[in-house]
């Protein structure tokens, strides 16, 4: 019998990076993973192909609409969805090879076929042939992820009535595509398909867009998407679609209850969350407890009620970001080598990658007031930025909080063009325990989008120049 250190259920990137940071770390490690190839869900049907879609969506639109205000005219775009498809799928195929030839570098066993845990120490292999292996292990890290979640009279098929990932590979632009679930998949990949033709409409239950992100950017990238031409029915629920006909009709009626409207679609895309998976791992024989809401129930080191057996990811609680993930990969890798993994929750970015992207970093205005904390609020308008401006991406701004005593920043938003690689140097000064004052005397290059991050600083103290 094949005997580990450490074996791994799972191959997202909490799965792929806690096995390479445990070989790293001189462990014997084996991986098991039911898909045909590596990545998880992130690679495979969610973070990768559904930015190749944003990218080159993004491409398309900006023919129309940018490129002929710089005098590059190129005509009508002609749309080769097959084309673009091949170029996501490309994608994809390069992102999880790597990860097959980072299982080879680091000497890590992969199992193909589905890992049930048999209890402490043991896990069952059942290969896609049918055929099962027993391995024995010291440790073992459930990295199995999670699916969509489902809704009642919302059947999907993955044709008509998609998930995320049938709305990845649909083979033609729907006329009328109707999203429930103004969530971060809703709006990123309703976004694909308005630029790419269709006419979007979102059914969200809330009376906001992207329960969680602060107030003000909810509302202010509502704003900028529906002068982009989404549509939004915000308080709103589906209670089922008729497929009976060629047209689809969604049955939507206020959250609250009351008369019913009927909404034609083409395509329904169902995108009201995901939920962590569990299936077929045989936890309860096992005797590894699930929380209220299904996920593996962990203490403060990722381990299970179990000596021995620890979970990560989007199996457990938190958000369900493959960062989240990969981090407590390396933390839980490093405690099993005798180190001290953390991982701070409180510093996790988070970025929707549309047009503009948002991006956001620690707590919330609606957060900190909730918690009674006295903050200060410094804003800067992307129209006042020299780069924006002359590039003509000035929707947005940038919007720090922080400590109205100490001016220890506790949380950064950004709405605007490439927000999500500019929130990184919030996350650093964060980690470090930084103050706006810090981040307000950091000499930011000229002319940079990031100077709006200089300048919210300066607006904490009142002192923002081109303001
Ligand atoms: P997963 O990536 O879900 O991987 C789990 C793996 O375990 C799967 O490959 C599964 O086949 C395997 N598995 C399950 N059970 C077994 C078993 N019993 N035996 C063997 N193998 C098993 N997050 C971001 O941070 N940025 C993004 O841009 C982003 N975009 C997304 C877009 C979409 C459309 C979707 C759906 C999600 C997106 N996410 C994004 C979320 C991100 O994909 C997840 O947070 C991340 O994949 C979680 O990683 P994980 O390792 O916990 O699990
Ligand atoms: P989500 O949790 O982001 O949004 C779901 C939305 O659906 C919420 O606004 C919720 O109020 C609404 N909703 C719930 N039930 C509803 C109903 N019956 N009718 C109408 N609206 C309803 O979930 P989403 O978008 O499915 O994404 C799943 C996960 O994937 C998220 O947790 C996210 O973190 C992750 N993800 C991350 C991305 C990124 O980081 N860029 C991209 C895509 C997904």
């Amino acid at each position: 019998m094949a005997s580990y250190d450490l074996i791994v259920i799972g191959t997202g990137p909490g799965g792929y990076v806690c096995a390479i940071r445990a070989a790293q770390l001189g462990m014997k490690v084996a991986v098991i993973e039911k898909r045909a190839t590596f990545g998880g869900t992130c690679l495979n049907i969610g973070c990768i192909p559904s930015k190749a879609l944003l990218q080159a969506s993004e491409r398309f639109e900006e023919v129309t609409h940018m490129l002929p205000k710089m005098g590059v005219n190129v005509g009508k775009p002609k749309l080769d969805l097959p084309t673009m498809m091949k170029f996501k799928t490309d994608g994809v195929d390069g992102n999880t090879k790597g990860v097959a030839f980072l299982f080879k570098k680091n000497k890590i066993d992969p199992y193909e076929g589905t890992g049930k845990i048999l209890g402490a120490g043991k896990v069952e292999v059942t290969g896609n042939d049918g055929k099962t292996q027993v391995l024995e292990t010291k440790n073992i890290v459930i990295a199995t992820g999670s699916d969509v979640a489902k809704l009642k009279g919302v059947e999907i098929d993955e044709k008509r009535i998609v998930s995320s990932t049938g709305a990845l590979v649909l083979e033609k632009v729907p006329e009328k595509l109707l999203v429930i679930g103004a969530g971060v998949i809703g709006l990123e990949l309703g976004s694909v398909w308005r630029r790419l033709g269709a006419q979007v409409t979102v059914v969200e239950f809330l009376d906001r867009i992207l329960p969680g992100m602060d107030g003000e950017v909810a509302k202010s990238f509502q704003r900028i998407l529906e002068k982009q031409g989404v549509a939004f029915k915000l308080g709103a629920k589906v209670t089922g679609v008729d497929t009976s006909g060629k047209v689809l009709k969604a049955s939507v009626e206020p959250a609250a209850g009351g008369a019913a409207e009927v909404i034609d679609a083409d395509v329904v895309l169902l995108a009201i969350g995901r939920t962590p998976y569990t299936e077929g791992l045989g936890l309860k024989d096992a005797g590894v407890e699930l929380d209220q809401r299904g996920r593996v129930q962990t203490d403060g080191h990722f381990q299970t009620n179990v000596k021995g057996i620890y979970a990560i990811g989007d199996v457990i609680a938190g958000p369900m970001l493959a960062h989240k993930a990969e981090d407590e990969g390396i933390a839980i890798a490093e405690i099993l080598a005798g180190q001290a993994g953390h991982t701070n929750y409180d510093v996790i970015p988070s970025v929707i990658y549309t047009f503009p992207e948002v991006a956001s970093v620690g707590k919330t205005e609606e957060e900190l007031k909730q918690a009674g904390i006295a903050y200060n609020v410094g804003k800067f308008p992307f129209t006042a930025n020299a780069r924006t401006k002359v590039n003509q991406t000035t929707d947005g701004f940038v919007k720090i909080l922080a400590d109205a005593k100490t001016d220890r920043v506790y949380g950064c938003h950004i709405v605007g063009a490439e927000a999500g690689e500019m929130i990184h140097e919030a996350a650093v000064l964060m980690e470090f325990g930084g103050s706006a004052e810090d981040l307000a005397r950091t000499c930011h290059a000229h002319p940079t989008r990031s100077e709006a991050v200089k300048e919210a600083a300066l607006a904490v103290g009142k002192r923002a120049i081109h303001m």
